[in-house]
């Protein structure tokens, strides 16, 4: 913990003691989660957005006028991404799940490393890399054709078999909506959860940004672990401005220590 100062550290308790208490928590992720396993996020101070521009690169629109820009930037990101591992942060959360504390992952992220981490129940309201779209007539390609077809064709814009249209990952652009399934089952759960611990995430971005709130709304409460303020910082019980691969396996390391204390207290 010599990392954290005494105001985090006392932090870091409560939110161990918190979880604990809790009988429905879960856990929000963004992009701030896997900085730590080399994966730039989109608006901290290295983010994806400042080198390409979301305008130009991250819009469903620009995706359609300017598919071989888009495909450049995934062509670039792409390497990162595949290869990325868990960090401490991922495989923290995985921890709290199979200790029951934690019930279920909503991220924002697609990267897949939650599940690399041995998570089960996650919902990816952004979708993820390992499928494409066609963009015309809906075909879904998995990730590992994409690539041999990019590679045999050494070209940048894969096309559709059938219908010769650009192909798109599967993940959600500004512009398009969410799956349906996972946007009605999160707001479900932030509706149903006492607890919703948040990690990594700038909560700018519209509809997952307004999730805290149906918790808030239903008397829940929320920690968030991000190294920059956010829009809720003020509404939390607890919000700690540090890493979550540092944050969220001393948290682990806390209920620990705390299940020990009591179970030794009930043999005694
Ligand atoms: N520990 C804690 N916080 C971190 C870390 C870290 N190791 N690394 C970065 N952060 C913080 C950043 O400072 C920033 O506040 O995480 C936050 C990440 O925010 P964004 O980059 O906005 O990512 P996210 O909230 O996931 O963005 C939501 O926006 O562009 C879209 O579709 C994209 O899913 C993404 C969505
Ligand atoms: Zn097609």
């Amino acid at each position: 913990m010599d990392v954290l100062n005494p105001t985090e550290k006392e932090n870091v308790k409560k939110a161990a003691e918190l979880l604990l208490s809790s009988k429905h928590a879960i856990v929000l992720t963004g992009a701030g989660i896997s900085t730590e396993s080399g994966i730039p996020d989109f608006r901290g101070k290295d983010g994806i957005w400042k080198k390409y521009p979301v305008e130009t690169y991250g819009t469903l629109k620009s995706l359609l006028t300017n598919p071989s820009k888009f495909w450049k930037m995934a062509e670039d990101i792409a390497p990162t991404l595949f290869n990325a591992k868990p960090n401490p942060g991922h495989y923290a959360i995985t921890y709290l799940e199979k200790m029951n504390i934690i019930k279920a992952i909503i991220t924002q992220n697609i990267d897949g490393l939650h599940q690399k981490a041995g998570s089960i129940i996650v919902y990816e309201v952004h979708g993820n890399i390992n499928r494409f779209t066609c963009l015309g007539c809906g075909a879904s390609y998995s990730k590992d054709v994409i690539l041999q077809k990019t590679k045999k064709e050494k070209s940048l814009l894969p096309v559709c078999d059938s219908c010769a249209s650009p192909l798109k990952p599967s993940v959600v652009l500004f512009g398009e909506n969410l799956p349906n399934f996972e946007k009605y089952m999160s707001i479900d759960l932030a509706k149903k959860t006492d607890i919703m611990l948040i990690a990594g995430s700038s909560l700018e971005v519209a509809p997952i940004c307004d999730l805290p709130i149906y918790t808030l709304n239903q008397g829940g409460k929320l920690i968030i672990i991000n190294d920059e303020p956010t829009y809720l910082d003020e509404r939390s019980d607890i919000v700690i401005n540090q890493k979550t691969g540092i944050v969220l396996p001393l948290i682990v390391e806390e209920i620990k220590k705390i299940k020990a204390l009591n179970g030794s207290k009930t043999q005694n």
